[in-house]
């Protein structure tokens, strides 16, 4: 019989991919997800991707009664995947009490109703914003957690070690936190891809958008940075790619070769790239000429910052595979097919 996994947040971003590659793995997945940042057309989508539409369930996981009820009605769950949260990193600063309510209460209902509802393995998304601007790069699992510098990023660190004491104080369960540095791209199908509300936050969708003249042009936050070319270096990793990494550790924790009860991996190409550069490949692979200008720098952004996704690459046997031009590709595909629609 198939092994049933819960995906919170599984109609959005990550949340979507992930359901397409554990279905690929042979997992039955089903979602729950209050549709705050996403729509219920992505579980029909995954399901033409897949051929198996997984079963979604709209509701917040706030709410600990329709959790409850939820759990009660689908037993034997091995496994829960938690991406449900809130992500704008500015829209944090101003309602922390929104991000720190919705990331934390959801994670610890989450954590609550496992124990009581005996289902032992959960994977939680984190983000590589716990180590701030890190003093040696590239950076492990080892290099010291930051102060954070948004009650976002806050919401992630204080998360992980909700989780880590919580597996400590309850044998019966095992956890993995996932550090993900950028996450960028769509499925090459063009079905399911990132969806901002609003203005986008995050460098590609700015992009693309502006590619198909939705917006009139791209700002590149500083050119004045401690780096080659001046601007801010990530490390930018192919959602499909990321998506992956989650069946390896739905895998790991539910195998039987791991004793580790709670164990923290950095997910990232372990390369280094700058705006300009990213802005290069998109040019490069979608044949337009971006409008873009060079404005001050956005507060809080860190300088420079890439993974050594060693451990990964290692422990789990994950490595990238899709090149930032095919992350590129694929984002461009999908903003194309999403306006096509409108
Ligand atoms: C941020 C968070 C990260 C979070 C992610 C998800 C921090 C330090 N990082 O990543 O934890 O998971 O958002 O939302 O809090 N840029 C421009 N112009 C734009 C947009 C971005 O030049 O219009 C530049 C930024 O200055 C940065 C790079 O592009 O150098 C990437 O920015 P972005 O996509 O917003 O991601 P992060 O800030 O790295």
């Amino acid at each position: 019989m198939k092994k049933k996994i819960l995906v919170t947040g599984g109609t959005g971003y990550i949340g979507s991919h992930t359901a397409v590659e554990l279905i690929g793995s042979g997992y039955e997945v089903n979602i729950i997800d209050n549709l705050y940042n996403s729509d219920a057309e992505t579980a029909e989508r995954i399901g033409e991707i897949t051929g198996i539409k997984p079963h979604l369930e709209v509701f917040d996981i706030c709410d600990r009664k329709k959790l409850d009820g939820f759990l009660k009605k689908n037993s034997k769950i091995s496994a829960i995947i938690h991406f449900a949260a809130y992500k704008a990193v500015g829209e944090s600063v101003n309602k922390p009490l929104d991000y720190y309510r919705n990331n934390l209460d959801s994670l610890m209902n989450l954590l609550d109703a496992m124990i009581r509802f005996k289902i032992p393995a959960l994977v939680f998304s984190s983000s590589c914003t716990v180590y701030g601007q890190p003093e040696k790069l590239p950076v492990t699992e080892d290099t010291p957690i930051k102060p954070a510098t948004s009650p976002y990023g806050n919401t992630k660190r204080i998360g992980e070690e909700v989780i880590r004491d919580t597996v400590f104080a309850n044998p019966d369960l095992k956890a993995i936190s996932l550090r993900y540095f950028n996450p960028v791209g769509a499925h090459p199908s063009g079905l399911i891809g990132e969806m901002p509300r609003g203005v986008p936050e995050n460098l590609v969708p700015f992009i693309t958008q502006t590619a198909i003249g939705l917006r009139d042009m791209l700002q590149v936050f500083g050119n004045d940075y401690n780096t080659p070319d001046g601007s801010c270096i990530r490390d930018y990793l192919h959602v499909v790619d990321l998506a992956k990494a989650h069946v390896v550790a739905v895998d790991r924790l539910l195998g039987d070769k791991n004793k580790k009860r709670y164990e923290v991996f950095n997910l990232g190409t372990g390369k280094g790239v700058s705006v300009f550069e990213a802005i290069e490949s998109f040019e490069r692979v979608s044949g337009v000429k971006l409008k873009y200008k060079v404005t001050g720098r956005r507060p809080g952004d860190i300088e420079k910052i890439w993974a050594d996704p060693s451990f990964a690459n290692e422990e789990l046997g994950w490595k990238t595979e899709y090149s930032l031009d095919e992350a590129m590709r694929s984002a461009w595909k999908w903003e194309n097919s999403i306006r096509k629609k409108i």
